[in-house]
């Protein structure tokens, strides 16, 4: 079939099922331009409770289409490939994480997002990069908190809020790997550029970001900015909206350690395909379940992250 013939089957295919297509920034761009609404994780779970669809095709990876299902049960959800995973979700299997709260007691469990349902269900509350700030804030400054899977973004905010969070030793194989020599080596060819940086890179990177935040952020502060170049450190998808709502605007995606790899692409979140995107809608697979018993305790650590984020206006 072609790219025309797969879209005008997409089309037909969520009318008649009343379905909604939600994407990721990171996805492919024909994915994204073909979605109903394109987010980032926090805008995702958001639209999740919002909708008033039958069924949600969420076009990320796995942890996105659990969120989704958690906080939708009577929804049916699907992603294009069930085996979209993610690195940070793996570096925090759940009877680790277990055991880890155990051997620290007294401590609120705070989590990123990205992770499984099975770990979102022993946490507090969840965060995102749009949130986590304000999360965190929002305890008492005495508060003693385990900080999960992300160490980069939980040093970060550390930093940001200076608490002293226990952290995870989880990382994303695509934000760990920028090199900053390389981006230090753009930023010499490009002196007007400013380095935009999500906080799942290491600290030294975003020591010299101009800015630092979500991929919604990121996006928005680009728009914004009177500035005309940025060199751009996350995955590489969130260039394709940057350019469409700035196409008089230069976008450099930051380059990886690794010359020979597309190691700023997550592999994950590529695995989703247009083609997989019509197959999913058409068969109605593969779909997410979620343990009922896991599911009514992580609803309550995502629910209480989106309250916060409501009263910070997020
Ligand atoms: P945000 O969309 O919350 O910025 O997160 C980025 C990410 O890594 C999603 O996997
Ligand atoms: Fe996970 Fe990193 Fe891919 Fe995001 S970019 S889905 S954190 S592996």
């Amino acid at each position: 079939m072609t790219k025309t013939a797969i879209i005008e089957q997409i089309n037909l295919l969520r009318k008649e099922k009343n379905a909604i297509i939600l994407a990721h920034y990171y996805q492919e761009a024909e994915i994204q331009d073909v979605a109903d609404f394109v987010g980032d994780s926090l805008a995702l779970a958001q639209w999740a409770t919002k909708t008033t669809a039958d069924i949600i095709v969420l076009c990320g990876v796995h942890f996105m289409g659990e969120t989704a299902k958690i906080l939708s049960p009577g929804k049916r959800v699907f992603i294009p490939d069930l085996k979209a995973g993610c690195s940070l979700a793996d570096s925090c299997p759940a009877d680790a994480f277990a055991k880890f709260i155990d051997e620290h007691p007294g401590h609120t469990v705070i989590s990123y997002v990205n992770t499984t349902a099975a770990v979102k269900a022993l946490t507090d509350i969840v965060v995102t990069s749009t949130n986590a700030r304000q999360v965190v804030e929002s305890l008492p400054k005495n508060e003693k908190i385990i900080f999960g899977p992300d160490k980069h973004l939980g040093d970060y905010i550390n930093k940001l809020t200076g608490r002293n969070m226990l952290l995870w030793d989880g990382v994303c194989h695509v934000h760990a790997q920028f090199s900053l020599e390389k981006i230090l080596h753009l930023k010499k060819e490009y002196p007007e550029a400013l380095i935009l940086a999500h906080p799942e890179c290491p600290g030294y990177l975003l020591e010299v970001a101009d800015h630092v935040g979500s991929t919604s952020s990121i996006l928005k502060y680009a728009t914004q900015s009177p500035f005309k170049q940025f060199i751009v450190a996350t995955e590489a998808g969130i260039l394709h909206q940057m350019q469409k709502e700035n196409p008089d605007k230069l976008f450099i995606p930051a380059p990886p350690e690794d010359a020979t790899c597309a190691c700023n692409e997550c592999f994950y979140m590529k695995m989703n395909t247009l083609e997989k995107l019509y197959l999913c809608l058409k068969n109605e697979q593969p779909e997410i379940f979620v343990d009922e018993e896991i599911r009514v305790k992580a609803v309550k650590s995502i629910e209480r992250m989106l309250e916060i984020s409501e009263r910070y206006g997020l």
